[in-house]
């Protein structure tokens, strides 16, 4: 399983040097969270923050938009480095065109799905999709709790993969821990996002080792 540290529980007064230690750390991916005060009741950091970071690892950024209208930003995400745009399907950007969109700048295209949302909301996109994003917290914050009653939905979206014979990346986002991350895995999982637990963590290399092994 690949590992994406969210960098929302990170110091911000040295975000660049918390990132190089993300990157020493083995990673696959970072996960940069966006939360605009509308969609979730957070706020956190935008297109200027993700340019400056951009210069600083190769490494993917896998770009959570917890935003109301993330279709009005879809280019300054991207102008700024964003690899993988993940946004949520509650949200009020049109779903087709928005994918298409990110689609015609090369990038991925990713849709989340919040806790209360049946994962079947997602299907009628799943040809169009590079990565499909499962919540198991209620987007806003880190440090939640792992919702273990999320994970049918993502054996329901490997079942539906083999269906259609499609090769989507799935992954997980939200109170994922040295104690969770088998059960992301053994539910079918392909990647996991870990906030808290990442920097939390007495040695994230060796965290980053043990979900890799997963
Ligand atoms: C929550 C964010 C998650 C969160 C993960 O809205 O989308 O990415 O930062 O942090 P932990 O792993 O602490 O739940
Ligand atoms: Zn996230």
């Amino acid at each position: 399983m690949q590992i994406s540290p969210s960098i929302l529980t990170c110091d911000y007064a040295k975000m660049g040097e918390e990132l190089k230690f993300v990157e020493r750390s083995g990673v696959d991916m970072v996960h940069l969270d966006v939360m605009d005060g509308v969609f979730v009741p957070n706020f956190s950091f935008g297109p200027p923050v993700i340019k400056r970071l951009r210069p600083v690892t190769d490494l993917p950024f896998d770009v959570h938009l917890m935003m109301q209208y993330p279709d009005r930003l879809i280019d300054p995400f991207i102008d700024a480095g964003a690899d993988i745009v993940n946004f949520h399907i509650e949200s009020d950007a049109p779903i087709a065109d928005t994918i298409a969109h990110i689609k015609s700048r090369g990038k991925k295209a990713a849709l989340t799905v919040k806790p209360k949302t049946p994962v079947e909301d997602v299907f009628p996109y799943l040809d169009e999709l590079a990565l499909v994003l499962v919540m198991t917290v209620e987007p806003g914050f880190g440090g939640q709790h792992f919702m273990a009653d999320m994970l049918p939905k993502v054996e329901a979206l490997v079942k539906e993969r083999e269906r259609r014979g499609l090769d989507f990346v799935i992954e997980i986002d939200g109170g994922v821990n040295r104690d969770t991350a088998k059960a992301c895995a053994d539910a079918g999982c392909d990647v996991v996002v870990v906030g808290s637990a990442f920097f939390n963590d007495a040695d994230a290399a060796d965290l980053t080792r043990f979900v890799q092994s997963l």
